[in-house]
């Protein structure tokens, strides 16, 4: 038996109560499904600035009344100090785990507009921090980013070899890792990272001038429209599937004392390049007849992209059990189910 399948049977016998910050975006909503599946009760907090109550709706038709009865929504906006004390402690169970997902993604967001980025994303963490610890939580797992390994040239990516980093997102990301350690040597309050790797699947927004880039691609292949591959196309990413991001932030909320106070790689450890992408999503979807017969067309590198990431998962392997279950190729079959749908 995994850690992660021990884990979910504890969490079945004995249910738990868990605050998931923006939990009508992508990931939030993701983790919302399988905890309500498992039969938790989840406080949720969301502004809508990038999420949607579609998601919301989606996951209400996924789970059964009782399940969905376990959700407890509240519209907020984490700038807001008051709002995260509400949805910690206003509620009549208290807040056992939090994982805290709410930020403004996008690296090209950030450039384009580094002051609203840095307030959802610094003020709005340290805001959850502080009422995470005044709260007590058992707790508390924070949405990271591979951005934070900049300019650092090696690969796979290991935790603890940093470089520069290449936009103020990335400087956002890096700020709450390092606000986590300081609440952890002087507070004692101890919190995990997780460091995610581009991750995909359903839910994941195809529009917006800032959609990632397999919902963008998927979306524009499905509309017949021209997909643009932003520089020579052997950019590569470590794509990770979401249920493995679900995972992790299971794993991670329920960690021992020793393997917190940490960040985390979350990814499969592989590399895929943005030309084997295109033709990965396309093939896929030629299995859900939707044919694409034009090639991509080729424009500027994106300013603030690094060139190639790759993890390294040995560390959450070993501290935290991690075990991905889904390859990128599983992966894309289950997204493009959904996206064609
Ligand atoms: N998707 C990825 O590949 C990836 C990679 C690295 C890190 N992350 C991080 O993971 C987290 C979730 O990302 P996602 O892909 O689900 O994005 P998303 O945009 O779908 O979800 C973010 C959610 O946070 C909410 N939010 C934003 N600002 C808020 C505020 N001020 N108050 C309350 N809610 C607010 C949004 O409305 C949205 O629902 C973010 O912290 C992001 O930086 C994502």
């Amino acid at each position: 038996m995994t850690r992660y399948e021990q884990i979910k049977a504890e969490l079945l016998a004995s249910p738990k109560t868990w605050l998931v910050t923006g939990v009508a975006g992508f990931i939030g909503s993701n983790i919302l499904e399988h905890l309500l599946k498992l039969n938790q009760k989840v406080v949720g907090l969301d502004n809508f600035a990038t999420g949607h109550q579609h998601n919301l709706d989606e996951v209400q038709g996924l789970v059964t009344e009782e399940q969905w009865q376990g959700f407890n929504f509240i519209k907020g906006d984490i700038r807001n100090y008051e709002d995260c004390v509400k949805a910690i402690s206003n509620n009549s169970n208290n807040v056992d785990y939090v994982l805290h997902q709410a930020a403004l993604g996008s690296v090209p967001r950030s450039i384009a507009d580094p002051v609203t980025t840095n307030a959802a994303n610094i003020t709005g963490f340290l805001n959850m921090l502080q009422a995470a610890k005044e709260a007590n939580v058992k707790s508390f797992t924070y949405a990271a980013s591979s951005s934070t390994y900049g300019d650092h040239p090696a690969l796979p990516k290991v935790e603890e070899n940093i470089g520069n980093p290449l936009s103020p997102y990335a400087v956002t990301k890096y700020v709450n890792e390092l606000y986590a350690g300081v609440y952890a040597r002087t507070y004692g309050f101890k919190t995990i990272g997780l460091r995610y790797f581009n991750v995909f699947g359903q839910r994941q927004d195809p529009n917006g001038a800032y959609a990632a880039v397999i919902p963008k691609w998927t979306a524009d292949m499905i509309k017949g429209e021209d997909v643009f591959i932003n520089g020579d196309g052997e950019t590569s990413r470590d794509f990770c599937f979401i249920e493995n991001t679900v995972q992790m932030n299971i794993l991670a909320a329920t960690a021992s004392d020793e393997a917190k106070d940490e960040v985390y790689n979350v990814a499969v450890g592989d590399r895929t390049t943005l030309n084997d992408l295109y033709k990965s999503i396309q093939k896929a979807l030629k299995e859900y007849n939707v044919k694409v017969f034009h090639d991509p067309k080729y424009r500027d590198f994106r300013a603030g992209d690094v060139r190639h990431s790759q993890a390294d998962v040995s560390k959450a392997r070993a501290q935290l059990g991690y075990f991905p279950e889904f390859s990128i190729m599983e992966g894309i079959h289950k997204a493009m189910s959904w996206y064609t749908n």
